[in-house]
């Protein structure tokens, strides 16, 4: 059994220690907005935010989460309403969309604490996010774009 909080609610699990958050989070709490890709922590199709931090789910077990606050794309915001999500509506940044649960955690998690974020940064923080749609000129974009609504919101102290 392995016990954490899974967007704001205290999860119980009964899955074996080394499965993959992942097959957790998808199979015994069916959430299935985090995908799996490569399964290997090389894609970014099963991001999720682990203690606040961009996680790659397919390749942490279960059992290293024990006590810990988890969200995942269901979760970032009530009403998908966060400004990276906002960006992303307004951009219309999937393409497919099978990347995107994944990127817009990575997204979410690299503006959380720095929201002057350089574009060199946002290179480096999303570079391990592939997408094979190749949309990544709009997730650039819509990355700076939530990056100026979260510094203009903290600036009113929102
Ligand atoms: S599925 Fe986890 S990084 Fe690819
Ligand atoms: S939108 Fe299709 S893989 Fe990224």
């Amino acid at each position: 059994m392995t016990s954490f909080t899974l967007n704001g609610k205290k999860t119980e699990v009964t899955a074996d220690a080394d499965t993959p958050l992942l097959w957790v989070i998808r199979d015994e709490a069916g959430l299935t907005g985090t995908k799996f890709g490569c399964g290997i922590g090389m894609c970014g199709a099963c991001t999720v935010h682990i203690g606040g931090k961009a996680a790659r789910s397919c390749v942490t077990p279960v059992s290293a989460v024990e006590g810990q606050e988890i969200t995942t794309i269901e979760g970032l915001d009530p009403k998908g309403q966060h400004p990276v999500q906002k960006a992303w509506q307004e951009l219309q940044v999937p393409q497919c969309g099978y990347c995107q649960s994944g990127q817009i955690m990575q997204a979410a998690a690299a503006l959380k604490d720095n929201a002057n974020i350089s574009d060199a940064d946002i290179d480096a923080q999303m570079s391990g996010n592939l997408c094979r749609c190749m949309t990544y000129t709009r997730i650039r974009a819509a990355v700076r774009q939530a990056a100026s609504a979260m510094a203009a919101n903290a600036m009113k102290g929102g």
